[in-house]
């Protein structure tokens, strides 16, 4: 790990550019910009995870405060074991590996998804980077590992339930607040804009219920090719946008 110097947060500022406060990212087509350069699917992951690290520094560049990037999905066990535990490899070592880098920039990071079950390895590593870095007060990186929006919907309906039958909650006083709380994102803010890469227009079961207003940018290059060009552009497309909320006026955020 070298010790080059922090990123200066807002150093790029752009007039006129609108910045997300909260930034989603749907990193996809590692396996198809591999194959189109006849590589193995593993070397589209390892520069996928060199992709994650540019976006990061440009979060912090640009003064983005909360970015989820969607790392593994509770999906992807399905793919083959070798794969699966090449993906988990690259991002133990992105945890580990980058921690000291992510700790000088301020980085505070979480985590999100399901735990239980996870490799006990795993799980003292998450709890480790947390720990780490729950004093920094710069981006906010949220990692959405083992995670599905359907099973975050679960759980969090399960934790409410268990609230009723203790006794401690009446079902007439459960609000939006109260589910909010009880998902994974509880305290962060949704997100204003969702970017997917590779040319596919769908969620695969990320951020379901936090999306509800989301803008939503689908660029057709690979993951892997995501770099500050890419990014201002999608940033240039949100700017165009007008976010009402169901309204009729554009609202400023
Ligand atoms: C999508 O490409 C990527 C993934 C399923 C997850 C792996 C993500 C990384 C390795 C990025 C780095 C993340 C961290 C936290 C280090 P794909 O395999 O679905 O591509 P394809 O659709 O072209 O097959």
């Amino acid at each position: 790990m070298s010790s080059t110097p922090a990123i200066d947060s807002n150093a790029h500022q752009k007039p006129g550019l609108r910045i997300p406060r909260h930034l989603g990212i749907i990193m996809d087509g590692n396996g198809r910009w591999a194959r189109a350069r006849g590589k193995p699917r593993t070397e589209g992951h390892v520069a996928g995870a060199k992709a994650l690290r540019r976006l990061v520094e440009l979060c912090i560049r640009y003064g983005v405060e909360h970015l989820t990037a969607f790392s593994f999905s509770s999906e992807n066990w399905t793919r083959p074991r070798d794969e699966v535990n090449f993906i988990l490899g690259l991002i133990r070592r992105f945890v580990a590996s980058d921690l000291e880098k992510l700790v000088r920039n301020n980085v505070h990071v979480r985590i999100i998804g399901e735990r239980d079950g996870l490799d006990p390895a795993m799980q003292r590593l998450i709890a480790d980077v947390e720990a780490k870095t729950a004093r920094n007060t710069g981006l906010e990186l949220i990692i959405a590992f083992n995670y599905g929006g359907k099973a975050e919907i679960t759980q969090m309906t399960r934790r409410i339930a268990r609230a009723v039958q203790a006794g401690e909650l009446e079902p007439g006083d459960i609000t939006e607040e109260t589910v909010e709380r009880a998902l994974y994102t509880s305290g962060i803010p949704d997100p204003d804009v969702i970017i997917r890469t590779s040319g596919e227009q769908r969620f695969s079961n990320f951020l379901l219920w936090q999306s509800a207003y989301s803008e939503l940018i689908f660029i057709d290059e690979y993951w892997p090719d995501f770099d500050e060009e890419i990014f201002l552009r999608a940033l240039e497309e949100y700017t165009r946008r007008e976010r009402r909320f169901g309204g009729i006026e554009a609202r400023i955020t």
